[in-house]
């Protein structure tokens, strides 16, 4: 309406200049600019409601970059902004909706993140039975039969010997296997508490494999899942440094530090090479890594062929409703933890010195010396 006054009223002006004198035509003046401020203001208006409304779409936006997903915008109106409303709340709830799938799929690789370490535990469990007393028995038959063809010859004189060696065999495939009991008893970690499980478990490991061992452990209680997860971590990494470090000096190390539990092994043994390409059937590590993104957590090996071998694991300290802690990620989203360009096995050249390593942890080793 106010555009139509804008518009007649130079018509108007037209038709009353000159012949009907000078007051109409003030009139006709007046009127036109009002007309013309009106629209003015009215256009003013409109404008601000639409900065307005496009400053809502915009602070919408970015709660959803944000991953807020909890609002909604109200459509005005049919225009074109209305449009591009309900196509960002249409977004969102398609947002929303991958999201959960999302962290469904996290829970389940969790649970198989798991399933895994624990299978890997069983099939190390296996081989080490395999290689040890499955081939101690195995010898020590052999020296029984022959202990009675020798009796059954007359030849009693040589018996004692072979007796001798068959005895120390048993005693040593006695002694393995309370070791391997050891290691599967599930440890009393809800009676003891992880710490004093750990360092009672590293006093024995050190008796044991006739090594030095140097146990750090202190911390809160953790819920169940968690502290048998950490103390089977710890088992993985003494069971490394016993079956490949030839280390005379082990420390272990676990405390809380910046929202997180801190495990370390750190041994002064002969390394290796983190990034060469495994055996198909070591999974002792991969394990170790699956059972700390399980947790949400990482697992980092650092080594080097000479220069002892220190394994980090950190897991978030979990909250007291029993969900992961403040820095818990989705486990093994997208790719294993672990693969490779995970960046969990530090490049060689990063790994400290020993010296360095081994003066901080105050055992002052020296690679090469001692035991071996
Ligand atoms: N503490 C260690 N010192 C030296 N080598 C190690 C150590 N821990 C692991 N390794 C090397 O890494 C390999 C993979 O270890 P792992 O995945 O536990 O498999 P496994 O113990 O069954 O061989 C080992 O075979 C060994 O060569
Ligand atoms: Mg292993």
């Amino acid at each position: 309406m106010v555009a139509a006054a804008a518009v007649a009223a130079p018509v108007l002006l037209a038709i009353t200049w000159g012949a009907e004198g000078r007051t109409l035509t003030w009139v006709t003046l007046a009127a036109a600019a009002g007309g013309v401020v009106g629209a003015g203001v009215q256009g003013f208006r409109a404008a601000r409601r639409l900065k307005h409304r496009l400053q809502e779409v915009g602070r919408f936006a970015a709660a959803l970059a944000a991953g807020n997903l909890g609002h909604r915008l109200q459509p005005e109106s049919a225009d074109e902004i209305g449009d591009l409303e309900e196509q960002l709340n249409e977004m969102a709830d398609r947002l929303a909706e991958a999201m959960a799938a999302l962290r469904e799929l996290g829970e389940k690789n969790r649970a198989l993140a798991y399933e895994a370490g624990a299978l890997a535990e069983r099939t190390r469990l296996a081989r080490d039975l395999h290689d040890t007393v499955n081939q101690e028995l195995f010898s020590l038959a052999l020296l029984v039969a022959a202990a009675r063809r020798r009796l059954e010859q007359g030849d009693v004189a040589g018996l004692g010997g072979e007796l001798k060696e068959a005895e120390a065999m048993a005693r040593h495939a006695h002694s393995t296997i309370r070791a391997l009991i050891l290691q599967l008893r599930p440890p009393d970690l809800a009676q003891q508490g992880l710490a004093a499980a750990l360092r009672e478990y590293v006093a024995s490991f050190a008796a044991r494999h006739g090594l030095e061992a140097t146990c750090r452990a202190e911390v809160p209680p953790l819920p169940a899942p968690v502290e048998e997860a950490l103390f089977r971590m710890a088992q993985e990494a003494l069971s490394n440094v016993a079956k490949h470090a030839q280390a005379s000096k082990v420390v272990v190390e676990l405390g809380v530090q910046d929202g997180q539990v801190r495990l370390v092994v750190r041994d002064n043994g002969r390394g290796f090479d983190p990034d060469a390409p495994l055996r198909p059937t070591a999974l002792g590590l991969t394990g170790l890594r699956e059972r700390a993104a399980a947790l949400g957590g990482r697992a980092v090996i650092r080594s080097r062929p000479g220069a002892g071998t220190e394994v980090t694991v950190q897991v978030p300290v979990p909250r007291e409703d029993g969900e992961p802690g403040p820095g818990a990620r989705v486990a093994n989203a997208g790719a294993p933890a672990g693969a490779p360009g995970d960046g969990a096995v530090p490049a060689p050249g990063e790994m400290p010195g020993p010296e360095a390593r081994e003066g901080a942890s105050g055992v002052g080793a020296h690679p090469g010396a001692d035991r071996r």
